[in-house]
């Protein structure tokens, strides 16, 4: 692409600048840390050797020009004003190859500040997209390029970090292809899911306002009984009246197509707020291959429940029709709806129901990690506590008993093997997800960076402490870290 000169505007702050809110200052954890010590900044000596070391010489440069903007979109017959990535919800899906250089010119058109957040990447610190954290927020007529490698293959998402812009149609993919992949698929399609509100008489701020000042606007006490009884002990906050496929509701779905006999990948995102949706393809059965980006034991299944935050590659085979792709809304009463088309025929009504929804339901917890992916055994050198507490009225989330900005940050040294125990003290489940790495759940469990926890369970994860910098660990629903459920690991030297 040409380069066209943005309204760019200097983030170096240096690391007290963007850190100026004290709330990743202070120093806790178990164990004799780093406490004392000084802060390793998204602008610092060692964030930017750690980027160093990921770009090869020659390194192949992926670049892209996205505009955030309001816009108008057609779901399928509702037309609704929202912001979004150019001009359609999803935004664009952005293609590397794990090793390359993804450049992106952002240009904020919105009447707000935002930022792009790379979900899942092990990228540098500094291109992280956390306002308050990492850079300062892109300001509405300002612009800002984000340069970074992306390092491991695998399907990711990006969005922005700033206030509940997610729950807009502020969302795109970024697939990464592998080198070394042996294929074995003839179809490969993405496939996102999301809950939506926006444009439909109330914004993702208003249902904020509504959640917070417990008006019962939006929130979950007033909604219908789900198709089946929610495995994640209850829904989320929020009554959507849309659920979509590809930006789609179910009476005018989206199709992806392919022949009898094929073998199709399919790459799921939720980029839903407030919903986990339970997926399943009538007709047929889901071999799931990777999580998250990162391959897993291949386990066949009818169903598979996906937080928000989580992404899982499966494979199909495919029968000769035209088949449902349908995401129940956990725990809630809509569905969003896609075809899968490989014959001439008419297609099933939005309404329409499939047995897999109802048979084995798989979750993250439930894969292993393939050989190779997993964490190499050591011992464990510092371990923290996760609480996830809360409380519906008032509308406020914690983690270990404080909200964001006054939550402890989690204090660690490069090159430990940190052990987090996820401890979900509320009555209501939360997509655990931590910034540029990807933990392992302990005893060979997945690959992961972001996991469900269900209310009252307890998990444990670990994780590799090996890109230096300030990373946000927080729900992914995106009203609880709004509203707190948000903390800090943050790497001292
Ligand atoms: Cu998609 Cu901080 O997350
Ligand atoms: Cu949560």
């Amino acid at each position: 692409m040409t380069s066209r000169q943005l309204p760019r505007r200097s983030v170096l702050l240096g690391s007290l600048g963007v850190l100026a809110a004290g709330s990743v200052a202070s120093c806790g954890g178990s164990g004799p840390g780093p406490a004392g010590t000084r802060l390793i900044g998204p602008h610092s000596e060692e964030v930017r050797a750690a980027e160093r070391l990921r770009r090869a010489r020659g390194q192949r440069v992926v670049a892209h020009r996205i505009t955030a903007q309001p816009t108008t979109v057609d779901l399928g017959g509702r037309t609704v004003e929202t912001w979004a990535y150019g001009d359609s919800v999803p935004g664009p899906v952005l293609r590397t190859t794990a090793g390359d250089l993804l450049r992106v010119e952002l240009t904020n058109s919105l009447p707000d500040e935002t930022s792009i957040h790379w979900h899942g990447l092990a990228l540098s610190n500094d291109m992280d997209g956390v306002p308050g954290i990492t850079q300062d927020p892109i300001r509405a007529g300002d612009g800002f390029t984000y340069e970074l490698t992306t390092p491991d293959p695998g399907t990711y998402f990006f969005h922005p970090h700033s206030g509940v812009q997610l729950d807009r149609g502020l969302y795109g993919v970024l697939v990464v292809d592998d080198r070394a992949e042996p294929g074995g698929y003839d179809q490969e399609w993405v496939v996102v899911l999301d809950d939506w509100v926006d444009g439909t008489g109330r914004t993702p701020d208003d249902v904020l306002v509504g959640l917070v000042s417990m008006s019962g606007m939006g929130h979950g006490g007033a909604m219908g009984e789900g198709m089946f009884s929610s495995l994640l002990g209850g829904a989320g906050d929020v009554d959507y009246p849309q659920y979509l496929v590809n930006g789609r509701t179910p009476a005018a779905p989206a199709t992806l197509s392919g022949k009898p006999g094929e073998r199709a990948r399919i790459r799921i995102i939720n980029a839903g707020s407030d919903t986990a949706f339970r997926l399943a393809l009538g007709g047929h059965r889901l071999t799931v291959t990777h999580s998250d980006g990162f391959p897993v034991r291949p386990v066949t299944t009818d169903a598979l429940l996906i937080g928000m935050g989580e992404r899982y590659d499966v494979t199909v085979d495919l029968a000769d029709g035209v088949f449902p792709l349908v995401a129940a809304a956990e725990g809630k009463a809509g569905v969003g709806m896609a075809l899968v088309r490989t014959a001439a025929g008419a297609a099933p009504e939005p309404e329409v129901r499939i047995r897999e929804l109802g048979r084995q339901v798989l979750l993250g917890t439930d894969l292993a990690a393939s050989s190779g992916v997993g964490l190499v055994r050591r011992s464990v050198d510092r371990q923290f506590d996760v609480v996830l507490g809360g409380t519906i009225m008032p509308y406020r989330w914690t983690i270990n008993g404080a909200s964001f900005p006054d939550t402890r940050a989690l204090d660690v040294a490069s090159g430990e093997r940190v052990r987090l125990r996820i401890r979900n003290q509320s009555m209501m489940f939360h997509p655990v997800h931590l910034h540029g790495h990807t933990f392992g759940l302990v005893e060979g469990g997945a690959r992961k960076d972001t996991v469900i926890v269900k209310p009252m369970q307890s998990l444990e994860v670990d994780l590799d402490s090996d890109n230096p910098g300030q990373w946000a660990l927080h729900c992914h629903n995106i009203y609880h870290a709004e509203t707190g459920m948000m903390t800090v690991l943050s790497y001292r030297s």
